[in-house]
């Protein structure tokens, strides 16, 4: 096998560090032997800190109405297809009892940038699931607010906050979204999150439109010096009607590979195999963990809003109850030898390292 290819995994097992010229030639020499070298590499340092249990989130997509018009997104402004809905508070609490019996302890209450739902609105939702289930950890995954909003909802109780980078080149951000939307407010808001004191996730699509071996390798620097406590990737997956909806699909393996190094730059990240993972391929979440990740994240909405969450076509889970799902995936990981647990899922953060 080649040389340089050893070395650098090597300095990646070692340093979890590597520069922008390593990871540019990491990203764009991929190959079968060096994806399963660092898949075999990144599972080992998952089992050292996680072992074979994997974390479960479940995922409320509570409002689909959004004012952004992200290039990708099947959700966007713009999409006149999409069916817009809104759950009632009562509604959200329904998904969190079902979740909570069937052994979830943390919820992630994910929307479009909903105006409807001001700082108030949102905190009293919050306080309220909090103050039910106080043994459960809250994220929220409702996009770009001020620093007083993020600090109102972290008073209120939520732990953790989902905001994807999406990409760390500025001009690639700049193709993919509309020039409304602002990289450096973005990086901000990301950057106010983790003041605050939440638990961060930030995360890209793999394949997405224009993206290149570079902006890959900014992405994963940023990874790396950001050190987030949470990651979520998945692969680009074109959305009808968009303008992108003629654009490639990101691939499985090139997702998987990405996983790896991830795991390994960053080693105790909370790394979820993504629904999207598993929209491309029938067995792209099991694929995911077998690279690295520990984290899954079943969907909790009621079944009849599903079908209109449809950030991206043929989106896998949006037939099933909750409890089908739930049942689903422990069957799955199951299968390879991985369990589910019902548990807050919290950072084990490494102690040798800071
Ligand atoms: N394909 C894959 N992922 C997508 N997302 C949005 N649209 C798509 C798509 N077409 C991702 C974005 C966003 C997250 C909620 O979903 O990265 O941050
Ligand atoms: Fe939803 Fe398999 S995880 S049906």
């Amino acid at each position: 096998m080649d040389e340089k290819l050893f070395s650098i995994i090597d300095s990646l097992e070692q340093n979890r560090r590597l520069s922008f010229e390593e990871l540019t030639w990491l990203v764009s020499h991929r190959s079968v032997e060096g994806a399963m070298l660092l898949a075999k590499k990144a599972a080992a340092v998952r089992d050292s800190i996680y072992g074979r249990d994997v974390f479960v989130r479940g995922l409320i997509e509570f409002s689909n109405i959004c004012k952004n018009d992200c290039l990708y997104c099947g959700i966007r402004k713009s999409q006149t297809a999409c069916q817009r809905y809104r759950l009632t508070e009562p509604q959200i609490m329904l998904c969190c009892q079902q979740g909570y019996a069937l052994g979830f302890r943390t919820f992630v209450l994910q929307s479009g940038e909903d105006g409807w739902f001001t700082d108030e609105r949102l905190c009293q939702i919050v306080s309220h699931i909090k103050t039910e289930y106080p043994d459960c950890a809250i994220t929220l995954s409702v996009g770009e607010r001020s620093r007083e909003s993020y600090q109102k909802l972290f008073d209120a109780g939520a732990d953790r906050y989902l905001l994807r980078h999406e990409t760390a080149t500025k001009s690639h951000y700049e193709k993919i979204h509309p020039k409304e939307m602002s990289f450096d407010h973005r990086m901000q808001c990301i950057q106010d999150l983790r003041d605050i004191g939440y638990d961060v996730g930030i995360g890209m699509m793999v394949g997405a439109p224009y993206q290149t071996p570079e902006d890959l390798a900014r992405d994963l620097l940023f990874i790396e010096d950001f050190r987030p406590e949470m990651c979520g990737i998945g692969p680009f997956i074109p959305a009808a009607g968009t303008p992108f909806a003629h654009f490639p699909a990101g691939t499985l393996e090139e997702t998987l590979y990405l996983l790896s190094i991830i795991r390994l730059l960053v080693p105790d990240v909370l790394l979820p195999a993504t629904t999207a993972l598993g929209t491309i391929d029938p067995l792209g979440r099991e694929k995911g963990m077998q690279a690295g990740a520990n984290v899954v994240m079943p969907n909790l909405s009621p079944v009849q809003v599903r079908k209109k969450y449809m950030l991206y076509d043929n989106k896998i889970c949006t037939g099933e109850e909750s409890a089908q799902c739930r049942n689903c995936l422990d069957l799955r990981m199951d299968k390879i030898g991985y369990t589910i647990v019902s548990d807050r899922g919290d950072i084990r953060r490494e102690k040798s390292h800071v």
